[in-house]
């Protein structure tokens, strides 16, 4: 339907991705959504709609918007540009707030709680673990995160694409999820390649006991009492 059914170049890995981020926010409706790495703005588009069509919440669409080798062949360079025509034409531009920074100066000024991180930016090691770790602990207890790329390595070591355009020796994004699960942090990653993950926002997941009835020592539930 319109405005959304022109073909448009993303030139965008996330593929089908983009409708796990926009059920994930349809379903748990998030008010406050962080994107680090927009690019033409696929994933920011998906995430907004989703607010948008939920009435409330906001992405904060992290991304310094700078030439690189790396995604933005073919673009040139003129992604920041891309994405804001592409909020104001689906009229989502009340739903996204860009920030045109790297994460990291992004991350030093951070300072509100978080209920959907979505990290799909620097995929070396250093980027990837500095997303992480700058912005995981902003994210409250039952919210979640998204990594992209997460799957390179699923199918076999990731030399085997050495010579494709795409082909980079420092990824480092399947790499750090396997620490993430040391860890204990629990998740379910979507294959195929390049795989999607969503995790819990602390090691161990969730309290599942948490809402339910508080029970009495001899296993009985305590009528009406709901632990905190
Ligand atoms: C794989 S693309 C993102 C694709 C996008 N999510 C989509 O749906 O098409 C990676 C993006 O991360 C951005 N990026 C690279 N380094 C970054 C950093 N330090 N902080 C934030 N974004 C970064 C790049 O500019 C690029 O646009």
């Amino acid at each position: 339907m319109e405005p959304y059914r022109s073909w448009v170049p993303w030139m965008s890995g996330l593929g089908d991705g983009g409708r796990l981020l926009y059920s994930v926010v349809r379903m748990t409706r998030p008010q406050t959504i962080v994107e680090i790495g927009s690019a033409r703005g696929f994933s920011t588009c998906a995430l907004a709609l989703a607010c948008a069509e939920n009435g409330s919440g906001t992405v904060f669409a992290i991304d310094p918007h700078l030439t690189n080798d790396w995604t933005d062949v073919g673009t040139q360079g003129k992604t920041f540009d891309f994405l804001k025509a592409r909020l104001a034409e689906y009229q989502l531009e009340s739903q996204c707030s860009p920030i045109r920074e790297t994460s990291a100066v992004a991350g030093a000024a951070w300072s509100r709680p978080i209920d959907l991180l979505f990290i799909d930016g620097d995929h070396t090691k250093a980027g990837v673990t500095g997303d992480f770790e700058s912005f995981a602990p902003w994210v409250r207890e039952d919210g979640l995160i998204i990594v992209h790329d997460t799957g390179w390595e699923r199918e076999g070591p990731l030399e085997r694409h050495a010579g494709e355009s795409w082909y980079r020796a420092d990824m480092a994004v399947p790499a750090y999820m396997a620490s993430l699960q040391e860890q204990g942090y629990q998740g379910a990653t979507l294959m195929p390649e390049p795989g999607l993950t969503i995790l819990h926002s602390r090691p161990n997941g969730f309290d599942f006991l948490r809402r339910r009835p508080a029970l009495d020592d001899d296993g009985d539930r305590k009528s009406g009492s709901i632990r905190p």
